[in-house]
Protein backbone atom coordinates (compact mmCIF):
# COMPACT_ATOMS: atom_id res chain seq x y z
CA UNK A 1 0.00 0.00 0.00
CA UNK A 2 3.20 2.23 0.99
CA UNK A 3 3.73 2.61 -3.28
CA UNK A 4 0.69 4.84 -3.46
CA UNK A 5 2.32 7.62 -1.26
CA UNK A 6 5.11 8.31 -4.06
CA UNK A 7 4.81 11.03 -6.54
CA UNK A 8 4.46 9.64 -10.09
CA UNK A 9 6.62 11.11 -12.54
CA UNK A 10 9.91 10.64 -11.83
CA UNK A 11 11.30 7.70 -13.35
CA UNK A 12 13.13 6.14 -10.76
CA UNK A 13 10.63 6.60 -8.69
CA UNK A 14 8.08 4.56 -11.17
CA UNK A 15 11.22 1.62 -11.14
CA UNK A 16 11.24 1.16 -7.42
CA UNK A 17 7.02 1.31 -7.37
CA UNK A 18 7.50 -1.82 -10.23
CA UNK A 19 9.77 -3.74 -8.01
CA UNK A 20 7.86 -2.95 -5.14
CA UNK A 21 4.88 -4.30 -6.92
CA UNK A 22 6.77 -7.46 -7.90
CA UNK A 23 8.07 -8.54 -4.78
CA UNK A 24 4.41 -7.88 -3.53
CA UNK A 25 3.16 -10.12 -6.32
CA UNK A 26 5.79 -13.00 -6.18
CA UNK A 27 5.24 -12.98 -2.17
CA UNK A 28 1.42 -12.96 -2.23
CA UNK A 29 1.79 -15.89 -4.83
CA UNK A 30 4.98 -17.94 -3.06
CA UNK A 31 3.18 -21.36 -1.57
CA UNK A 32 4.17 -22.24 1.99
CA UNK A 33 7.42 -21.22 2.95
CA UNK A 34 9.84 -24.33 3.36
CA UNK A 35 8.03 -26.61 6.38
CA UNK A 36 9.66 -28.66 8.59
CA UNK A 37 8.47 -31.96 8.18
CA UNK A 38 8.41 -35.28 9.72
CA UNK A 39 7.26 -38.91 8.86
CA UNK A 40 6.85 -41.74 10.92
CA UNK A 41 6.44 -44.70 9.03
CA UNK A 42 7.41 -48.21 10.91
CA UNK A 43 5.13 -50.51 8.97
CA UNK A 44 7.92 -53.54 8.15
CA UNK A 45 6.05 -53.51 4.92
CA UNK A 46 8.21 -52.39 2.15
CA UNK A 47 5.59 -51.82 -0.16
CA UNK A 48 3.86 -49.50 2.57
CA UNK A 49 6.81 -47.41 2.33
CA UNK A 50 7.09 -46.86 -1.46
CA UNK A 51 3.53 -45.06 -1.32
CA UNK A 52 4.96 -43.09 1.88
CA UNK A 53 7.74 -42.31 0.42
CA UNK A 54 6.27 -41.22 -2.41
CA UNK A 55 4.53 -38.49 -0.54
CA UNK A 56 7.62 -37.36 1.36
CA UNK A 57 9.87 -37.30 -2.38
CA UNK A 58 7.14 -35.30 -3.47
CA UNK A 59 7.29 -32.85 -0.35
CA UNK A 60 11.27 -32.26 -1.00
CA UNK A 61 11.15 -31.58 -4.08
CA UNK A 62 8.61 -29.10 -3.62
CA UNK A 63 11.45 -27.47 -1.25
CA UNK A 64 9.86 -28.31 2.28
CA UNK A 65 12.78 -29.76 4.64
CA UNK A 66 11.60 -33.25 4.96
CA UNK A 67 12.78 -35.56 7.89
CA UNK A 68 11.46 -39.47 8.09
CA UNK A 69 12.32 -42.56 10.57
CA UNK A 70 11.47 -45.52 9.05
CA UNK A 71 11.85 -49.19 9.71
CA UNK A 72 14.46 -50.41 6.76
CA UNK A 73 16.22 -48.31 4.37
CA UNK A 74 13.25 -47.02 1.80
CA UNK A 75 13.57 -47.34 -1.73
CA UNK A 76 12.13 -44.16 -2.71
CA UNK A 77 13.57 -41.52 -1.41
CA UNK A 78 15.32 -37.72 -2.63
CA UNK A 79 18.75 -36.42 -2.00
CA UNK A 80 17.00 -33.78 0.23
CA UNK A 81 15.78 -35.92 2.88
CA UNK A 82 17.32 -36.19 6.13
CA UNK A 83 16.36 -40.35 6.33
CA UNK A 84 16.65 -42.55 9.82
CA UNK A 85 16.35 -45.88 10.12
CA UNK A 86 15.55 -47.89 13.21
CA UNK A 87 15.49 -51.61 12.08
CA UNK A 88 13.72 -53.91 14.15
CA UNK A 89 15.66 -56.05 16.70
CA UNK A 90 16.58 -59.31 15.01
CA UNK A 91 13.82 -61.35 17.05
CA UNK A 92 11.57 -59.70 15.86
CA UNK A 93 12.80 -59.76 12.37
CA UNK A 94 12.60 -63.84 12.68
CA UNK A 95 9.45 -63.64 14.37
CA UNK A 96 7.55 -61.86 11.45
CA UNK A 97 9.30 -63.86 8.66
CA UNK A 98 7.85 -67.09 10.05
CA UNK A 99 4.87 -65.45 10.28
CA UNK A 100 5.10 -65.18 6.60
CA UNK A 101 6.10 -68.22 5.52
CA UNK A 102 3.13 -69.71 7.82
CA UNK A 103 1.10 -68.02 5.26
CA UNK A 104 2.85 -69.52 2.43
CA UNK A 105 1.95 -72.84 3.23
CA UNK A 106 -1.91 -72.96 4.47
CA UNK A 107 -5.05 -70.75 4.46
CA UNK A 108 -5.37 -68.02 7.35
CA UNK A 109 -8.45 -68.06 8.94
CA UNK A 110 -9.17 -64.08 8.76
CA UNK A 111 -11.12 -64.47 12.52
CA UNK A 112 -7.67 -65.66 13.86
CA UNK A 113 -5.75 -62.91 12.21
CA UNK A 114 -8.34 -60.33 13.47
CA UNK A 115 -7.65 -62.10 16.73
CA UNK A 116 -4.29 -61.49 16.58
CA UNK A 117 -4.33 -57.33 15.53
CA UNK A 118 -7.32 -57.12 18.73
CA UNK A 119 -4.91 -57.37 21.27
CA UNK A 120 -2.18 -55.35 19.40
CA UNK A 121 -0.08 -57.59 20.49
CA UNK A 122 1.74 -58.90 17.70
CA UNK A 123 4.83 -58.54 16.03
CA UNK A 124 3.81 -55.95 13.81
CA UNK A 125 2.65 -53.72 16.50
CA UNK A 126 5.24 -54.40 18.89
CA UNK A 127 8.47 -53.78 16.42
CA UNK A 128 6.67 -50.25 16.09
CA UNK A 129 6.06 -49.74 19.36
CA UNK A 130 9.96 -50.72 20.47
CA UNK A 131 11.15 -48.01 17.56
CA UNK A 132 9.21 -45.27 19.25
CA UNK A 133 10.98 -45.77 22.12
CA UNK A 134 14.72 -46.64 20.95
CA UNK A 135 17.27 -43.96 21.51
CA UNK A 136 17.67 -42.75 18.49
CA UNK A 137 13.97 -41.78 17.86
CA UNK A 138 14.43 -39.34 21.31
CA UNK A 139 16.17 -36.91 18.89
CA UNK A 140 13.25 -36.23 16.75
CA UNK A 141 11.80 -34.20 19.68
CA UNK A 142 14.76 -31.80 19.69
CA UNK A 143 13.97 -30.70 16.20
CA UNK A 144 10.87 -28.23 15.98
CA UNK A 145 8.38 -29.07 13.46
CA UNK A 146 5.39 -27.83 11.35
CA UNK A 147 3.74 -31.08 10.76
CA UNK A 148 3.92 -34.56 11.07
CA UNK A 149 2.94 -37.12 8.71
CA UNK A 150 2.21 -40.78 10.43
CA UNK A 151 2.03 -43.97 7.95
CA UNK A 152 -1.35 -46.17 9.61
CA UNK A 153 -1.05 -49.78 10.41
CA UNK A 154 -2.34 -50.54 13.76
CA UNK A 155 0.03 -48.57 15.58
CA UNK A 156 -1.72 -45.22 16.54
CA UNK A 157 0.20 -44.72 19.66
CA UNK A 158 2.57 -43.27 17.14
CA UNK A 159 0.27 -39.96 18.17
CA UNK A 160 2.81 -39.61 20.54
CA UNK A 161 4.65 -38.25 18.39
CA UNK A 162 2.38 -34.98 17.21
CA UNK A 163 1.66 -34.85 21.06
CA UNK A 164 4.93 -34.52 21.59
CA UNK A 165 6.14 -31.95 19.18
CA UNK A 166 2.76 -29.96 19.48
CA UNK A 167 1.72 -29.32 15.85
CA UNK A 168 -0.85 -31.09 13.23
CA UNK A 169 -0.90 -34.56 12.00
CA UNK A 170 -2.08 -36.14 8.54
CA UNK A 171 -2.39 -39.70 8.59
CA UNK A 172 -1.25 -41.93 5.58
CA UNK A 173 -3.07 -45.10 4.59
CA UNK A 174 -1.60 -47.34 1.53
CA UNK A 175 -5.16 -48.56 0.36
CA UNK A 176 -8.75 -47.27 0.07
CA UNK A 177 -11.25 -45.80 3.15
CA UNK A 178 -11.65 -48.23 5.34
CA UNK A 179 -13.17 -48.60 8.83
CA UNK A 180 -10.00 -48.57 10.19
CA UNK A 181 -8.75 -44.75 8.81
CA UNK A 182 -12.29 -43.46 8.53
CA UNK A 183 -12.83 -42.65 11.76
CA UNK A 184 -9.90 -40.00 12.13
CA UNK A 185 -11.87 -37.05 9.91
CA UNK A 186 -15.58 -39.01 9.80
CA UNK A 187 -16.01 -40.80 6.44
CA UNK A 188 -19.85 -41.73 7.50
CA UNK A 189 -20.38 -45.59 7.62
CA UNK A 190 -22.93 -46.46 4.84
CA UNK A 191 -24.11 -50.24 5.39
CA UNK A 192 -26.24 -50.77 2.71
CA UNK A 193 -24.91 -49.57 -0.27
CA UNK A 194 -20.22 -49.53 0.76
CA UNK A 195 -18.96 -52.29 1.07
CA UNK A 196 -16.45 -53.48 3.77
CA UNK A 197 -13.08 -54.51 3.02
CA UNK A 198 -14.62 -58.17 3.54
CA UNK A 199 -17.24 -58.27 1.46
CA UNK A 200 -17.23 -59.32 -1.91
CA UNK A 201 -18.37 -56.91 -4.52
CA UNK A 202 -18.70 -56.27 -8.10
CA UNK A 203 -18.43 -52.38 -9.35
CA UNK A 204 -21.70 -50.92 -10.23
CA UNK A 205 -24.08 -53.67 -8.77
CA UNK A 206 -26.57 -53.43 -6.11
CA UNK A 207 -25.36 -55.66 -2.80
CA UNK A 208 -27.98 -58.28 -2.24
CA UNK A 209 -30.37 -58.87 0.63
CA UNK A 210 -27.91 -61.15 1.88
CA UNK A 211 -24.23 -59.29 1.05
CA UNK A 212 -25.74 -56.47 3.10
CA UNK A 213 -26.75 -58.71 6.13
CA UNK A 214 -23.18 -59.43 5.55
CA UNK A 215 -21.59 -56.09 5.27
CA UNK A 216 -23.79 -54.76 8.19
CA UNK A 217 -22.39 -57.60 10.35
CA UNK A 218 -18.51 -57.21 8.97
CA UNK A 219 -18.48 -53.48 9.16
CA UNK A 220 -19.70 -53.40 12.94
CA UNK A 221 -17.16 -55.98 13.60
CA UNK A 222 -14.65 -53.67 12.60
CA UNK A 223 -15.56 -50.63 14.29
CA UNK A 224 -15.77 -52.92 17.30
CA UNK A 225 -12.15 -53.97 16.30
CA UNK A 226 -11.20 -50.49 16.46
CA UNK A 227 -12.95 -49.68 19.41
CA UNK A 228 -11.26 -52.78 21.33
CA UNK A 229 -7.92 -51.86 19.58
CA UNK A 230 -7.55 -48.95 20.77
CA UNK A 231 -7.73 -49.93 24.87
CA UNK A 232 -4.46 -51.17 23.65
CA UNK A 233 -2.99 -49.23 22.09
CA UNK A 234 -4.41 -46.31 24.27
CA UNK A 235 -2.37 -47.82 26.68
CA UNK A 236 1.21 -48.08 25.06
CA UNK A 237 0.54 -44.83 24.31
CA UNK A 238 0.31 -44.04 28.13
CA UNK A 239 3.20 -45.52 28.18
CA UNK A 240 5.22 -43.30 25.86
CA UNK A 241 3.48 -40.12 27.42
CA UNK A 242 4.70 -40.89 31.42
CA UNK A 243 6.15 -38.08 32.67
CA UNK A 244 4.29 -35.11 30.74
CA UNK A 245 1.27 -34.16 32.52
CA UNK A 246 0.67 -31.67 29.84
CA UNK A 247 0.90 -34.10 26.95
CA UNK A 248 -2.75 -34.24 24.65
CA UNK A 249 -4.61 -37.66 25.76
CA UNK A 250 -4.92 -39.94 23.32
CA UNK A 251 -8.82 -39.10 22.94
CA UNK A 252 -8.14 -35.86 21.87
CA UNK A 253 -5.48 -36.87 19.43
CA UNK A 254 -7.63 -39.17 17.84
CA UNK A 255 -9.97 -36.64 17.32
CA UNK A 256 -7.90 -33.71 15.93
CA UNK A 257 -6.79 -35.27 12.93
CA UNK A 258 -5.77 -32.39 9.82
CA UNK A 259 -5.93 -35.45 7.06
CA UNK A 260 -6.25 -38.72 6.14
CA UNK A 261 -4.23 -39.74 2.78
CA UNK A 262 -5.94 -42.90 0.90
CA UNK A 263 -3.86 -44.31 -1.91
CA UNK A 264 -6.91 -44.89 -3.83
CA UNK A 265 -9.20 -42.93 -6.53
CA UNK A 266 -13.00 -43.22 -6.85
CA UNK A 267 -12.55 -44.83 -10.33
CA UNK A 268 -11.43 -47.93 -8.99
CA UNK A 269 -14.77 -47.73 -6.92
CA UNK A 270 -16.99 -48.71 -5.11
CA UNK A 271 -18.48 -45.39 -4.89
CA UNK A 272 -18.83 -43.66 -1.36
CA UNK A 273 -19.41 -40.38 0.02
CA UNK A 274 -16.04 -38.72 1.48
CA UNK A 275 -15.87 -35.71 3.49
CA UNK A 276 -13.21 -33.24 3.16
CA UNK A 277 -10.81 -34.63 4.93
CA UNK A 278 -10.17 -37.46 3.52
CA UNK A 279 -8.28 -36.97 0.35
CA UNK A 280 -7.62 -39.72 -2.36
CA UNK A 281 -3.89 -39.60 -3.83
CA UNK A 282 -4.11 -43.23 -5.80
CA UNK A 283 -1.25 -43.68 -7.19
CA UNK A 284 0.77 -41.35 -5.52
CA UNK A 285 3.96 -44.08 -5.88
CA UNK A 286 3.57 -43.89 -9.73
CA UNK A 287 5.87 -41.87 -11.90
CA UNK A 288 4.55 -40.10 -14.55
CA UNK A 289 7.48 -40.60 -16.71
CA UNK A 290 9.34 -43.60 -16.27
CA UNK A 291 12.70 -43.84 -15.23
CA UNK A 292 15.17 -45.66 -17.63
CA UNK A 293 15.48 -48.82 -17.05
CA UNK A 294 18.90 -51.04 -15.64
CA UNK A 295 20.85 -51.69 -18.63
CA UNK A 296 20.00 -55.18 -18.68
CA UNK A 297 16.91 -55.29 -18.35
CA UNK A 298 16.12 -52.48 -20.73
CA UNK A 299 17.90 -54.87 -23.17
CA UNK A 300 15.97 -58.14 -22.13
CA UNK A 301 12.84 -56.01 -22.47
CA UNK A 302 13.41 -54.51 -25.70
CA UNK A 303 14.50 -58.01 -27.33
CA UNK A 304 11.36 -59.05 -26.40
CA UNK A 305 9.42 -57.07 -29.45
CA UNK A 306 8.46 -60.61 -31.19
CA UNK A 307 6.00 -62.27 -28.48
CA UNK A 308 6.26 -59.55 -25.83
CA UNK A 309 7.16 -60.09 -21.85
CA UNK A 310 5.78 -61.56 -18.27
CA UNK A 311 6.73 -60.00 -14.98
CA UNK A 312 5.94 -62.13 -12.30
CA UNK A 313 6.36 -60.73 -8.87
CA UNK A 314 5.30 -61.92 -5.84
CA UNK A 315 6.17 -58.65 -4.11
CA UNK A 316 8.27 -57.33 -1.34
CA UNK A 317 6.81 -59.60 1.81
CA UNK A 318 6.71 -62.59 -0.02
CA UNK A 319 10.04 -64.14 -0.80
CA UNK A 320 10.64 -67.33 -2.83
CA UNK A 321 11.74 -69.53 -0.21
CA UNK A 322 8.63 -69.37 1.18
CA UNK A 323 7.03 -71.05 -1.64
CA UNK A 324 6.37 -74.68 -1.03
CA UNK A 325 9.12 -76.17 -3.32
CA UNK A 326 6.72 -77.96 -5.62
CA UNK A 327 5.60 -75.08 -6.09
CA UNK A 328 8.04 -73.26 -7.63
CA UNK A 329 8.71 -76.41 -9.58
CA UNK A 330 5.62 -75.78 -11.51
CA UNK A 331 6.28 -71.87 -11.66
CA UNK A 332 9.16 -73.03 -13.51
CA UNK A 333 7.96 -75.97 -16.01
CA UNK A 334 5.05 -73.39 -17.21
CA UNK A 335 6.93 -70.26 -17.12
CA UNK A 336 9.93 -71.70 -18.99
CA UNK A 337 7.81 -73.31 -22.00
CA UNK A 338 6.40 -70.09 -22.71
CA UNK A 339 7.11 -68.06 -25.56
CA UNK A 340 7.28 -64.36 -24.05
CA UNK A 341 10.07 -64.01 -21.97
CA UNK A 342 9.58 -63.36 -18.76
CA UNK A 343 11.51 -61.49 -15.89
CA UNK A 344 10.86 -62.86 -12.29
CA UNK A 345 11.51 -61.15 -9.06
CA UNK A 346 13.94 -64.45 -7.09
CA UNK A 347 15.54 -63.57 -4.10
CA UNK A 348 18.35 -65.94 -3.98
CA UNK A 349 20.23 -65.86 -7.17
CA UNK A 350 23.07 -68.90 -6.33
CA UNK A 351 19.86 -70.37 -6.23
CA UNK A 352 16.94 -70.28 -8.56
CA UNK A 353 14.62 -72.51 -9.63
CA UNK A 354 15.96 -73.29 -12.95
CA UNK A 355 17.85 -72.20 -16.07
CA UNK A 356 16.04 -71.11 -19.24
CA UNK A 357 16.78 -69.27 -21.89
CA UNK A 358 13.61 -66.77 -21.99
CA UNK A 359 13.81 -66.31 -17.63
CA UNK A 360 15.66 -63.37 -16.78
CA UNK A 361 16.14 -63.67 -12.32
CA UNK A 362 16.28 -60.21 -10.60
CA UNK A 363 16.65 -59.76 -7.13
CA UNK A 364 14.97 -56.41 -6.72
CA UNK A 365 12.70 -54.65 -9.83
CA UNK A 366 11.88 -51.21 -10.89
CA UNK A 367 8.38 -52.99 -11.39
CA UNK A 368 6.79 -49.23 -12.15
CA UNK A 369 9.10 -48.86 -14.80
CA UNK A 370 8.84 -52.51 -16.43
CA UNK A 371 5.22 -52.53 -16.30
CA UNK A 372 5.35 -49.19 -18.15
CA UNK A 373 7.38 -50.92 -20.85
CA UNK A 374 5.39 -51.63 -24.21
CA UNK A 375 6.34 -55.06 -24.67
CA UNK A 376 5.00 -56.32 -21.21
CA UNK A 377 1.97 -58.03 -21.98
CA UNK A 378 1.11 -60.02 -18.70
CA UNK A 379 1.98 -59.31 -14.97
CA UNK A 380 1.81 -62.37 -12.79
CA UNK A 381 1.34 -60.87 -9.52
CA UNK A 382 0.23 -61.90 -5.90
CA UNK A 383 -2.12 -59.23 -6.32
CA UNK A 384 -0.48 -56.18 -3.67
CA UNK A 385 -2.81 -53.35 -3.72
CA UNK A 386 0.74 -51.83 -5.01
CA UNK A 387 1.37 -53.67 -8.24
CA UNK A 388 -2.28 -53.89 -8.77
CA UNK A 389 -2.68 -49.97 -9.35
CA UNK A 390 0.63 -49.86 -11.62
CA UNK A 391 -0.15 -52.39 -13.41
CA UNK A 392 -4.03 -50.92 -14.08
CA UNK A 393 -2.15 -47.71 -14.36
CA UNK A 394 -0.41 -49.28 -17.24
CA UNK A 395 -2.88 -50.68 -18.56
CA UNK A 396 -1.23 -54.04 -18.14
CA UNK A 397 -3.43 -57.14 -17.88
CA UNK A 398 -2.99 -59.24 -14.77
CA UNK A 399 -2.99 -63.18 -13.66
CA UNK A 400 -3.37 -63.08 -9.95
CA UNK A 401 -2.11 -65.23 -6.99
CA UNK A 402 -3.80 -64.04 -3.71
CA UNK A 403 -1.91 -65.11 -0.56
CA UNK A 404 -3.21 -63.13 2.24
CA UNK A 405 -4.53 -60.00 3.72
CA UNK A 406 -6.10 -58.03 1.34
CA UNK A 407 -4.88 -59.93 -1.80
CA UNK A 408 -7.92 -62.24 -1.83
CA UNK A 409 -10.28 -59.19 -1.99
CA UNK A 410 -8.11 -57.23 -5.14
CA UNK A 411 -7.58 -60.53 -6.77
CA UNK A 412 -11.25 -61.13 -7.14
CA UNK A 413 -11.22 -57.70 -8.07
CA UNK A 414 -9.41 -58.00 -11.09
CA UNK A 415 -11.45 -60.90 -12.13
CA UNK A 416 -14.79 -59.42 -11.61
CA UNK A 417 -13.47 -56.21 -13.48
CA UNK A 418 -12.03 -57.91 -16.30
CA UNK A 419 -8.75 -57.20 -15.90
CA UNK A 420 -7.06 -60.86 -15.46
CA UNK A 421 -7.60 -64.10 -14.35
CA UNK A 422 -7.08 -65.94 -11.20
CA UNK A 423 -5.28 -69.03 -9.65
CA UNK A 424 -4.44 -70.39 -6.23
CA UNK A 425 -0.56 -71.23 -5.59
CA UNK A 426 -1.07 -72.48 -2.44
CA UNK A 427 -2.91 -75.34 -4.73
CA UNK A 428 -1.47 -74.58 -7.83
CA UNK A 429 -1.86 -77.10 -10.70
CA UNK A 430 0.42 -76.91 -14.42
CA UNK A 431 -2.38 -77.28 -16.52
CA UNK A 432 -4.30 -74.81 -14.40
CA UNK A 433 -1.69 -71.78 -13.89
CA UNK A 434 -0.73 -72.56 -18.43
CA UNK A 435 -4.35 -71.98 -19.31
CA UNK A 436 -4.89 -68.93 -17.27
CA UNK A 437 -1.48 -67.36 -18.51
CA UNK A 438 -2.98 -68.22 -22.33
CA UNK A 439 -6.21 -66.91 -21.57
CA UNK A 440 -4.77 -63.41 -20.89
CA UNK A 441 -2.14 -63.42 -23.33
CA UNK A 442 -4.45 -64.32 -26.05
CA UNK A 443 -8.11 -62.98 -25.38
CA UNK A 444 -7.49 -58.79 -26.07
CA UNK A 445 -11.01 -58.13 -23.76
CA UNK A 446 -8.53 -58.14 -20.83
CA UNK A 447 -6.03 -55.75 -22.13
CA UNK A 448 -9.08 -53.67 -23.36
CA UNK A 449 -10.65 -53.34 -20.20
CA UNK A 450 -7.46 -52.70 -18.06
CA UNK A 451 -6.52 -50.04 -20.60
CA UNK A 452 -10.23 -48.26 -20.89
CA UNK A 453 -9.43 -47.85 -16.80
CA UNK A 454 -6.23 -46.54 -16.93
CA UNK A 455 -7.82 -43.55 -19.21
CA UNK A 456 -10.43 -43.08 -16.44
CA UNK A 457 -7.99 -43.31 -13.21
CA UNK A 458 -6.05 -40.40 -14.92
CA UNK A 459 -8.42 -37.98 -15.74
CA UNK A 460 -8.28 -36.03 -12.68
CA UNK A 461 -8.76 -31.58 -11.86
CA UNK A 462 -4.72 -32.63 -9.78
CA UNK A 463 -2.55 -35.24 -10.10
CA UNK A 464 -1.90 -37.54 -7.70
CA UNK A 465 1.55 -35.19 -6.75
CA UNK A 466 -0.39 -31.86 -7.26
CA UNK A 467 -2.84 -33.53 -4.67
CA UNK A 468 -0.17 -34.25 -1.81
CA UNK A 469 1.62 -30.50 -2.38
CA UNK A 470 -1.73 -28.69 -2.10
CA UNK A 471 -3.36 -30.44 0.61
CA UNK A 472 0.25 -30.27 3.01
CA UNK A 473 0.34 -26.61 2.31
CA UNK A 474 -3.13 -26.39 3.38
CA UNK A 475 -3.15 -27.56 6.47
CA UNK A 476 0.49 -25.99 6.97
CA UNK A 477 -1.22 -22.36 6.13
CA UNK A 478 -4.02 -23.07 8.58
CA UNK A 479 -1.97 -24.93 11.04
CA UNK A 480 -4.30 -27.91 11.22
CA UNK A 481 -7.88 -28.27 9.36
CA UNK A 482 -10.04 -28.43 12.70
CA UNK A 483 -12.31 -26.17 10.69
CA UNK A 484 -12.70 -28.89 8.16
CA UNK A 485 -13.82 -31.82 10.51
CA UNK A 486 -16.98 -33.86 10.58
CA UNK A 487 -19.12 -33.76 13.35
CA UNK A 488 -19.09 -37.38 13.38
CA UNK A 489 -15.86 -37.48 14.73
CA UNK A 490 -16.71 -36.11 18.13
CA UNK A 491 -19.72 -38.39 18.68
CA UNK A 492 -19.98 -41.79 20.12
CA UNK A 493 -21.70 -44.88 18.44
CA UNK A 494 -24.86 -44.15 20.19
CA UNK A 495 -25.72 -40.27 19.05
CA UNK A 496 -23.61 -41.11 15.65
CA UNK A 497 -26.49 -43.99 14.79
CA UNK A 498 -28.96 -42.31 16.29
CA UNK A 499 -30.28 -45.01 18.65
CA UNK A 500 -30.38 -42.60 21.56
CA UNK A 501 -32.69 -40.23 19.19
CA UNK A 502 -34.37 -43.40 17.86
CA UNK A 503 -35.09 -44.29 21.71
CA UNK A 504 -36.39 -40.83 22.90
CA UNK A 505 -38.96 -41.36 20.21
CA UNK A 506 -40.08 -44.98 21.22
CA UNK A 507 -39.92 -43.46 24.87
CA UNK A 508 -42.47 -40.41 22.87
CA UNK A 509 -44.36 -43.23 21.27
CA UNK A 510 -44.84 -45.61 24.61
CA UNK A 511 -45.80 -43.09 26.60
CA UNK A 512 -48.38 -41.20 24.37
CA UNK A 513 -49.57 -44.69 23.60
CA UNK A 514 -50.07 -45.01 27.69
CA UNK A 515 -51.14 -41.98 28.17
CA UNK A 516 -53.61 -42.64 25.13
CA UNK A 517 -55.21 -45.94 26.63
CA UNK A 518 -55.05 -44.18 30.12
CA UNK A 519 -57.49 -40.98 29.06
CA UNK A 520 -59.35 -44.06 26.80
CA UNK A 521 -60.21 -45.97 29.91
CA UNK A 522 -60.94 -42.57 32.01
CA UNK A 523 -63.43 -41.54 28.67
CA UNK A 524 -65.34 -44.88 29.03
CA UNK A 525 -65.34 -44.69 33.21
CA UNK A 526 -67.20 -41.10 32.41
CA UNK A 527 -69.35 -42.43 29.67
CA UNK A 528 -70.67 -45.73 31.51
CA UNK A 529 -70.70 -43.07 34.50
CA UNK A 530 -73.05 -40.54 32.85
CA UNK A 531 -74.81 -42.96 31.65
CA UNK A 532 -75.56 -44.46 35.04
CA UNK A 533 -76.94 -40.94 36.26
CA UNK A 534 -79.01 -40.83 33.15
CA UNK A 535 -80.76 -44.18 34.22
CA UNK A 536 -81.16 -44.21 37.61
CA UNK A 537 -82.59 -40.37 36.73
CA UNK A 538 -84.63 -42.34 34.06
CA UNK A 539 -85.79 -45.01 36.43
CA UNK A 540 -86.61 -42.19 39.36
CA UNK A 541 -88.99 -40.19 36.71
CA UNK A 542 -90.55 -43.57 35.48
CA UNK A 543 -91.48 -44.04 39.35
CA UNK A 544 -92.78 -41.56 40.20
C1 LIG B 1 15.61 -29.50 8.78
O1 LIG B 1 15.17 -30.51 9.66
C2 LIG B 1 16.15 -30.97 10.56
C3 LIG B 1 15.52 -32.05 11.41
O2 LIG B 1 15.67 -33.29 10.82
C4 LIG B 1 16.65 -29.85 11.44
O3 LIG B 1 17.67 -30.32 12.28
C5 LIG B 1 17.14 -28.72 10.57
O4 LIG B 1 17.49 -27.63 11.40
C6 LIG B 1 16.08 -28.30 9.59
N1 LIG B 1 16.59 -27.27 8.71
C7 LIG B 1 16.06 -26.06 8.65
C8 LIG B 1 16.68 -25.13 7.66
O5 LIG B 1 15.12 -25.72 9.34
C1 LIG C 1 -5.67 -29.79 17.46
O1 LIG C 1 -4.42 -29.63 16.80
C2 LIG C 1 -4.01 -28.29 16.62
C3 LIG C 1 -2.76 -28.33 15.80
O2 LIG C 1 -1.75 -29.03 16.40
C4 LIG C 1 -3.82 -27.64 17.98
O3 LIG C 1 -3.43 -26.31 17.81
C5 LIG C 1 -5.12 -27.72 18.75
O4 LIG C 1 -4.94 -27.21 20.05
C6 LIG C 1 -5.60 -29.17 18.83
N1 LIG C 1 -6.91 -29.21 19.45
C7 LIG C 1 -7.21 -30.06 20.43
C8 LIG C 1 -8.61 -29.98 20.97
O5 LIG C 1 -6.42 -30.85 20.89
Amino acid sequence: MKCYCYTMGDPSKLIVIALMALIAITTSVQPVHSANILGVFLSPSPSHLIVHMSIMKTLAEQGHNVTVVSGQKPKVTHEKIHNIIIEPSEEHQREMEQELSAMGVKKQNVVVMLMKFLMANNVLTQMQYDALRNERFQSIYESKFDLVILGYFVNNFKFIVPAKLNCPVIISWTGPPMEMVNGFVGVPPEMTYVPSTFTPHKNGELLSFGLRMFNTFTSYAMRLLVVIMDISLNSYYKTLAEGDPTIRSYSQMLANVSLVFCNSHFSEGPIRPLVPGLVEIGGIQIKEKPDPLPKKLEKFLNASNKNGAILFSLGSNMKGSNIQPATVQILFKVLSSLEQNVIWKWEDLAKTPGNASNIFYQKWLPQDDILAHPNLKLFITHAGKGGMVEATYHGVPMVAMPIFAEQPVNAAKIVSSGYGTQVDILNLKEDDFKAAILEVLNNPVYRDNVQKFAKLYRDRPLSARESVVYWVEYVLRHHGAAHMQSPLVRMNFIQSSGLDVLFAYFAILYALWRLAKLALAHLCELIRKVRGIFKSKREKSKKE
